[in-house]
């Protein structure tokens, strides 16, 4: 395992005012996305669609690395370039999504496993081989009623610390992502308390397996109120609940925190962690980025429609959002920025 390699990519995947996109969508998630807005979920279709974010002039401005799903990584653009290449040519680092999606909890079937451990070696070789170097696992922790469960929680966290362990071994950079649900009507104090504990089992178990941290980043959700919650957090609450709880639970040896959307709405996602830099740009021990799918795919996918002479349109929404993201990176976005690019 070459550790300084491990550390420069992690570091490479989160360097100022550039994030991730997720783009790593399992077939039948991509496909209740697609459907969400009329368009069929076909081979092609998924293929024409990434290559479509992928070809956007001048996003590597804003991206460092893009997620991709097992598919994906062995598609072609139209030109016949591998999509990986072409993700390349953007002075972006391609990763992959390694897990094999959840599974009812055994005995507790309110609440998620994460499976794809079998055979994870092989698998992790090949991909190196292809060209990734970065890797995502995640896990889905639900709030509700006597939920989630020690149990739960900590056979997750194991799951995620083997992940981590056999990518560092196969030279990848590991992406751990335990996603607290936002769905429910928690309030933010249950949030808060949900994702400590949760982020405390994971990096416990990932010392325990000897995860290299500062070759490794986390990917945690925000620390909010529950989607149906009566009362929503304001921005500057939820941007100081989150960065106590991760000043609580994540050690200063992880080089980037790099959130994920959730089920946010692009515009609140981007306000809640343009909130976080504001506060404390360059005073935190990690950097607080971006690993957004809906936040930044939503408009875009919409607009494309499974019509390529909408292609244009699309990626100039997509450029924008990623504008969007990178501004708050720095902690200097504001909603005017929105109403000038309309
Ligand atoms: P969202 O940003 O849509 O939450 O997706 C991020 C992701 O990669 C989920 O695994």
């Amino acid at each position: 395992m070459n550790l300084q390699q491990l550390e420069s990519t992690a570091r490479e995947l989160v360097p100022g005012g550039k994030g991730i996109l997720a783009a790593d969508e399992s077939t039948g998630t991509v496909t209740k996305r697609f459907n969400a807005v009329d368009i069929e979920s076909t081979e092609e279709n998924r293929r024409a669609y990434r290559e479509m974010l992928f070809t956007t002039p001048g996003i590597g401005e804003y991206l460092s690395g893009v997620i991709l799903f097992d598919e994906t990584i062995r598609q072609k653009a139209s030109d016949g370039t591998p999509l990986l290449e072409v993700i390349e040519r953007q002075g972006i680092i391609p990763g992959i999504k390694v897990d094999k999606s959840t599974v009812p909890l055994p005995l507790s079937p309110d609440e998620k496993y994460t499976q794809g451990l079998d055979g994870l070696r092989d698998r992790l070789e090949e991909y190196r081989e292809m060209g990734a170097r970065f890797t995502k696992w995640r896990a889905v922790i639900t709030i509700g009623d006597s939920i989630p469960t020690v149990n739960c929680i900590e056979s997750n966290a194991r799951a995620l610390a083997l992940f981590a362990a056999f990518s560092q071994e196969a030279g990848l950079v590991p992406i751990v992502e335990p996603e607290v649900l936002i769905d429910g009507d928690h309030s933010i104090e249950r949030s808060d308390e949900v994702n400590e504990w949760t982020l405390r089992s994971t990096f416990n178990a990932l010392y325990e397996q000897g995860v290299h941290l500062e070759g490794a980043l986390l990917k945690p959700n925000m620390v909010i109120s529950g989607k149906d919650s009566p009362e929503q957090a304001s921005i500057e609450e939820v941007a100081r609940y989150t960065i106590k709880c991760m000043l609580r639970s994540v050690p200063a040896a992880v080089p980037g925190i790099v959130f994920l959307s959730g089920g946010q709405s692009d515009v609140s996602a981007t306000e809640h962690l343009n909130a976080m830099n504001n506060a404390m740009y360059g005073n935190l021990p990690w950097e607080i980025s971006f690993s957004w799918a809906r936040a930044l795919q939503g408009k875009p996918m919409e607009i494309w429609g499974g019509d390529s002479s909408n292609a244009k349109e699309a990626q100039k929404v997509f450029h924008h959002r990623a504008r969007m993201a990178s501004t708050a990176r720095y902690g200097t976005y504001s909603e005017d920025m929105e109403d000038q690019a309309a």
